[in-house]
């Protein structure tokens, strides 16, 4: 079997969503240490709906293709159900991920969460603080291959 699925290899040569949102409502950007990987995304927002969504992947292809398919599923969706995505389903859409890839997808996921903290923040939206633990408090992890 071919280590990457067709879906992660279609996304990753032709990954949709790329780009930046010059007035976006919220930008969230993360990075892995471990890799040195970086996403950043970027959303408008209009009554609770992300009505439009781009991001720029400085990393592996499982990242981009992770960051594709994640735009792709957050895209005209509310931010409630935005905040649900995880990485695993994001592999899941993608037909799988490698194990030691599964980390990337995790990236899409905190790059997603930050970028609607952010919106939050600037709006001065209250929310539930621990929806949104700080991945670097958990840090300690030791490399991920
Ligand atoms: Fe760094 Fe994939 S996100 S190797």
């Amino acid at each position: 079997m071919a280590l990457y699925s067709e879906k992660v290899m279609d996304h990753f040569t032709n990954p949709r969503n790329v780009g930046v949102i010059e007035d976006a409502d919220g930008v969230g950007e993360v990075g892995n240490a471990v890799c040195g990987d970086i996403m950043k995304i970027y959303l408008k927002i209009d009554g609770g709906v992300i009505t439009d969504v781009k991001f720029k992947t400085f990393g592996c292809g499982s990242a981009i293709a992770s960051s594709s398919m994640a735009t792709e599923m957050i895209k005209g969706k509310p931010l409630s159900q935005a905040l649900e995505l995880t990485n695993k389903a994001v592999a899941e859409a993608l037909d799988g991920l490698p194990a030691h890839k599964m980390h990337c997808s995790v990236l899409a996921e905190e790059a997603i969460r930050a970028a609607i903290k952010d919106y939050y923040d600037r709006h001065g939206i209250e929310y539930d603080k621990s929806q949104f633990p700080d991945p670097h408090e958990e840090e300690e992890e030791g490399p991920e291959d």
